[in-house]
């Protein structure tokens, strides 16, 4: 009976050594977030000037340490070289995967060919990065989807679609070196176009092409400034103006203080339709104001997590998520892509949508 008892005991530490070895061994997360501490991943922002690329640089380098990665962040203040010299310490720091929010996208054809020679893979993150074959993926929001649902946001509110009009616009354009920029003014273009053809929209000053439209560098104040001589030159007869199409929130903060100093906001002279995009928090402010109309929501978290998503993916080995792989020719060649949904906000629904989703809290919003 005693040496059963004894060959008993013996078995049950075997039995637990084994099963402690095999855990240690087995447990794919400790062993893996081991491995990933050593591994950095170099992630390359624009600028800290707009609230967005602070909100998406905070939300990739919180996720991507959950998961255990070591993460090097770097903002460029809009300067195409800094963020060059950033991508390049990166490199010689040896990350192993690099995403890009590019502020030009063709400057990067030369760091990206050193980012190959090293076998970093690059994401393109919100901006295509153009003329270098050496962007492996890209993840953004439908940027097309994103002028369309402002062109279609001015539809409905003037009544375009029953006939109504003519109504007076004014169009504005994104940064000429920002790949996204003809995205946003062809879909919004899309909508829009055939009522300006038809003479229920009327742009007064006659200026709708893109090169004349487009703002350098997404600069508030230049927005600012073209609002002022749009009015100057076409509305300061009292001639009516019922919307602006503006392709995100910078240009419309721009374009809403050029109204204010105007004089509109008055009930004789009242805010024309403004649209924009981002939803920052300022803007959403505007909104609640009444002095711009809506904005096109870009959940930064969604963007980000699908990021970490492809991320792990390439470091594993595995299938990289991606949704497209017809629509962004980046010159060279189509990037794959992961297209992820904007959605329209506005007075009425933006306590749902960046309240309750935890986006931001009623104090973010005072004003
Ligand atoms: C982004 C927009 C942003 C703009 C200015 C674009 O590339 O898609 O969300 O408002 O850049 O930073």
């Amino acid at each position: 009976m005693k040496k059963f008892i004894i060959f008993i005991l013996a078995a049950a530490l075997m039995l637990s050594i084994t099963a402690c070895g095999s855990s240690t061994s087995s447990n794919p997360s400790s062993g893996s977030s081991a491995e990933k501490k050593d591994i950095l991943i170099g992630v390359a922002m624009p600028t800290q000037s707009l609230q967005r690329w602070n909100q998406d640089g905070a939300n990739l380098k919180a996720q991507l340490e959950a998961k255990g990665y070591k993460v090097d962040l770097q903002y460029a203040n809009n300067d195409v070289n800094t963020q060059i010299q950033q991508i390049e310490n990166m490199i010689l720091k040896g990350c192993k995967v690099l995403v890009i929010a590019s502020i030009d996208g063709s400057a990067l054809t030369d760091v990206l060919k050193k980012a190959a020679e090293n076998n970093i893979k690059v994401i393109a993150y919100d901006r295509l990065i153009m003329q270098s074959e050496h962007v492996d993926y890209y993840a953004t929001f439908d940027n097309f989807k994103v002028g369309v649902i402002q062109g279609q946001y001015i539809e409905e509110k003037l009544g375009l679609k029953e006939g109504k009009g003519p109504y007076n616009i004014e169009i504005f354009g994104g940064a000429p070196d920002d790949n996204n920029s003809l995205f946003f003014y062809n879909g919004a273009m899309s909508v829009l176009k055939p009522y300006i053809d038809n003479g229920q929209l009327v742009v007064v000053s006659g200026q709708t092409d893109f090169v004349t439209v487009a703002i350098p560098n997404w600069d508030s104040a230049k927005a600012q400034a073209r609002m002022d001589n749009l009015i100057t030159a076409y509305y300061a007869d009292e001639t009516r103006l019922d919307a602006i199409l503006s392709p995100n929130d910078s240009l419309a903060i721009g374009i809403v203080a050029s109204l204010k100093n105007n004089g509109y906001g008055t009930p004789d002279k009242p805010y024309p339709i403004l649209t924009g995009q981002d939803c920052d928090k300022a803007n959403v402010i505007a909104m609640i104001n009444g002095q711009q109309s809506m904005s096109v929501f870009k959940d930064t978290r969604v963007l980000a997590a699908k990021v970490v998503e492809m991320v792990e993916a390439i470091l594993e080995g595995k299938e990289v998520p991606v949704n497209d792989t017809e629509t962004y020719h980046n010159g060279v060649k189509v990037v794959p892509s992961y297209l992820c949904e904007p959605v329209y906000v506005d007075v009425n629904n933006y306590k749902e949508i960046l309240l309750d989703s935890g986006y931001y809290t009623e104090a973010d919003l005072q004003q």
